[in-house]
């Protein structure tokens, strides 16, 4: 009889140990080790389907130009945000994995793609809901569905193989690789070995038969995927479903992607029937309002291949208590903290005794530095309570000594700053090479330091 190996694995992320450890040495988390099996003797080969030999196959080095490279077939979902973010359309055999807290519309987004997509096979495997909750929530989002959607309320991956090899279905949906048990591991089903071994009994079934497979999975706290760190290198294609439950808009963001950009972004409007795709973000993400406020400005950015405008707020007021608070939401902190730096260094405006709050409009999280000359002149605006004048809007990044630097795709910026409606657009004079400005309706000023940009908009 084979000898059962055992190791410690840490649950937060992955780390492998042959004994019990109190801290982790990768994550640094306490108290995360747990003991598993794993069955690494080739006679328990774990297998999607254990009648075919993968391992009979030989690969021979082919030269580069020898390849055949055939465009990658893809199935286009009615869901244009889906197809935009994951690169087109979902490539077959590909595993993608949907990222989001709970209660934010993973399953409501998987059924809603499992219904809408005409004439196709499809199977949604649940080990999260009844069939009857599944139907309930079916009747809200489509109540004549157009697929041929089945649904399968099953966790162990061996019933699902032997339901799919009856069924045959051109998509698989699983809801929640967590839920999933494999009978070749011990361990309950959430926990490292089996999401570790579920995720690759998938991935050879849709690199064997060409099915894509779509995964949701659970993500802990502080916002991680749950399950180990590898998962998310098994996958093709990491999406995350983000957003704030309280606000209607939600953003399907890719992280990783094999097959595209992984910048693109989604957005959506949770309505009562479902989600309903926003095609044109920029006039949702900034309020309607008819006079300028202080401490409130737009920033031209670009999620991916898509150019946005947002809306940032900033609060600045004098600290009740010893120590000022920093706070921002949707922006990163740090960040935060070195433009206020910069403005009380190098522009001389006293802010180390000051509260200063930052909130980017509609729930977004901007990564985009960019953003930067639209937060500053927003702290501005907010410490000397006086508006930045209406229709004005900003694209620039800010380095450590107060200079203005040229960002991306400026063209893209300016041309939508036009369309919405802005007169101004404050850009970087490094952006100002090979751009024809008497292209644009829009009042286009250029500056070199932050300082001018103050003069300019404060006098
Ligand atoms: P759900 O898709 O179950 O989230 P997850 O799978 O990520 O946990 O949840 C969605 C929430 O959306 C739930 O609180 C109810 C709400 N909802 C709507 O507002 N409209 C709808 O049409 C549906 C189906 C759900
Ligand atoms: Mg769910």
């Amino acid at each position: 009889m084979a000898k059962i190996k055992t190791a410690y694995f840490c649950q937060s992320c992955g780390f492998e140990s042959a004994k019990w450890l109190g801290k982790c040495p990768s994550c640094q988390q306490w108290n995360t080790f747990v003991e598993e099996v794993i069955d690494k003797g080739p006679k328990n080969a774990p297998d999607w389907k254990t009648s075919t030999p993968t391992t009979s196959r030989v690969n021979k080095p082919a030269k580069v130009q020898e390849i055949a490279y055939t465009e990658d077939h893809r199935l286009v979902t009615p869901d244009k945000e889906l197809n935009r973010v994951l690169g087109g359309g979902i490539v077959g055999g590909s595993l993608v994995l949907i990222g989001g807290e709970p209660g934010i519309g993973k399953s409501t987004l998987m059924l809603q793609v499992a219904l809408t997509i005409p004439k196709l096979k499809i199977l949604y495997v649940s080990g999260e809901e009844s069939e009857q909750q599944i139907k309930l929530r079916a009747e809200r989002i489509l109540p004549n569905p157009v697929s041929d959607c089945y649904i399968l309320t099953e966790t162990s991956t061996q019933n699902i193989f032997k339901q799919i090899e009856i069924l045959e279905p051109s998509l698989v949906i699983i809801d929640s690789i967590q839920t999933l048990h494999s009978a070749h591991i011990e361990s309950t089903p959430g926990s490292v070995s089996q999401v570790k071994e579920c995720t690759a009994e998938l991935l050879r079934f849709a690199k064997e038969t060409n099915t894509p497979v779509f995964l949701i999975g659970h993500i802990t706290k502080d916002g991680m995927i749950a399950g180990p760190k590898i998962l998310e290198h098994m996958v093709d294609t990491v999406l995350q479903f983000e957003g704030d439950r309280h606000h209607v808009y939600r953003i399907l963001r890719a992280i990783k992607n094999r097959f595209g950009a992984a910048s693109e972004l989604g957005i959506y409007e949770m309505q009562g029937s479902g989600l309903r795709e926003v095609s044109n973000p920029s006039e949702i993400l900034l309020s309607q309002r008819e006079e300028p406020l202080s401490g409130v400005t737009i920033s031209a950015t670009m999620e991916g291949m898509r150019p946005m405008l947002i809306e940032t707020q900033a609060l600045v007021s004098t600290s009740p208590y010893g120590t000022p608070q920093r706070s921002a939401t949707g922006f990163d902190t740090k960040r935060m903290n070195m433009l206020l730096a910069v403005l009380e260094k190098r522009c001389g405006f006293r802010l180390g005794a000051k509260d200063v709050f930052l909130n980017i409009a509609g729930g977004m999280r901007v990564e985009d530095p960019s953003i930067d000359l639209g937060l500053a002149a927003a702290i501005i605006s907010s410490h000397e309570d006086m508006p930045v004048p209406y229709k004005v809007c900003f694209a620039a990044e800010i380095g450590l000594s107060g200079e203005i630097r040229a960002v991306t795709r400026i063209e893209q910026r300016i041309a939508e700053a036009e369309k919405l409606g802005f007169e101004q657009i404050f850009i970087s004079r490094y952006n100002k090479k090979g751009l024809d400005l008497s292209k644009y309706k829009i009042e286009i000023k250029t500056v070199a330091k932050i300082e001018e940009v103050f003069s300019l908009l404060f006098g």
